[in-house]
């Protein structure tokens, strides 16, 4: 994996970042990374479905797994090593219900020993790097020192990098989706501990809403990883490889119509296999985000796409709604 590709990175989003989600962003990205949702030991282990696949387009991407059991977790990290993916992430921050009951996600946050043991018998397992993706702090747990202790101890484990949700995970008294945005962000101290740990890549997460904020972070961290501002915005990507991996100019910046018609033969092959258009348009109603007509280009689509055999025109009908080439 390119060593500057974690400078950006796209956030694991349940649902949405899906591999027609970051095949789309792979258009506009070349050198982004990319993570997959998180992808249960469980679902890997015992799923009917193949919850690993994805196109070679993708590279660099890091496949995100959720567990608590070592043995498992070194399973499937080693599965995933075998389909070539560039990075194993663990999961220490998720707050949701369903993840808690599992024992693993943000409820980790209060086991370091555990989340240690872990990345060290995935690095004597798997030789692609392993990376934490975590919070500042749970309920009662939320001092300074308690995440630099745990941060330290990553370290001696030797994790490749740390992911900080530049917030609290409150389980006790706040619900999933209230631990999204209600614990106040604390961007500072993300920027206090890579200054204390100069040599471990740190990348920064939560409300970064452009690529311009990302800059800034990139004064105080490795990297930025962006979520639910790329999913409803994604054509912001174009131009993050000459922003962020400051590439040359492109001469010809593709439009957002273009970059559109540019996934047709990703779609084309999804609909050839028997798939269904509305699994891959979906994904693009943010692009026309701020544009004229944006409103009926995405009514257009979610009107039209879930019909039997919906097919690309339902795309291109919906794209003549939008005056901008
Ligand atoms: C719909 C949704 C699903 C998410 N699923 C995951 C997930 O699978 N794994 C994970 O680590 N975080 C998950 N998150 C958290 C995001 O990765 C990210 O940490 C959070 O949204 C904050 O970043 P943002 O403000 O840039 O979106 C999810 C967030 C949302 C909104």
């Amino acid at each position: 994996m390119n060593s500057t590709s974690h400078r950006l990175s796209l956030a694991p989003m349940l649902d949405l970042t899906d591999k027609h989600f970051r095949n789309l962003c792979r258009i506009m990205s070349k050198e982004m990374l990319l993570y997959t949702e998180l992808t249960t030991t469980g679902a890997i282990i015992y799923g009917k479905n193949d919850y690993l696949a994805y196109e070679d387009i993708e590279h660099p991407i890091a496949l995100q797994l959720g567990g608590s059991n070592i043995n498992d977790l070194i399973i499937c990290a080693k599965k995933g090593e075998e389909y070539g993916y560039d990075e194993i992430n663990l999961n220490v921050g998720c707050p949701s219900d369903r993840v808690q009951n599992g024992s693993f996600g943000a409820i980790l946050m209060r086991t370091p020993a555990l989340v240690c043991d872990m990345v060290k018998s995935l690095k004597d397992n798997v030789g692609i790097p392993v990376t934490v993706k975590m919070r500042l702090g749970v309920d009662e747990l939320d001092s300074y020192e308690y995440i630099h202790n745990f941060i330290a101890n990553l370290a001696k484990a030797n994790v490749d990098e740390i992911t900080l949700h530049a917030r609290m995970a409150f389980l006790k008294t706040m619900s999933p989706k209230e631990n999204r945005d209600k614990p106040p962000l604390n961007y500072e101290r993300v920027y206090k501990l890579k200054e204390d740990f100069k040599n471990l890549p740190i990348s920064i997460n939560g409300n970064i809403n452009s690529l311009d904020e990302a800059l800034a972070h990139l004064q105080h961290v490795d990297g930025v990883m962006i979520g639910r501002a790329l999913y409803h915005n994604p054509y912001m990507l174009i131009d993050a490889d000459e922003l962020i991996f400051n590439h040359p100019a492109q001469k010809h910046k593709l439009t957002r119509k273009e970059v559109i018609r540019a996934f047709y033969p990703y779609i084309e092959e999804h609909l050839a296999k028997g798939g269904l258009l509305k699994h891959i348009s979906r994904h693009l109603l943010g692009m026309f985000t701020n544009i004229p007509n944006a409103r009926a280009f995405r009514q257009y689509i979610a009107q039209n796409h879930y019909k039997d055999n919906a097919g690309i025109e339902v795309i291109e009908n919906a794209l003549v709604l939008i005056d901008e080439d």
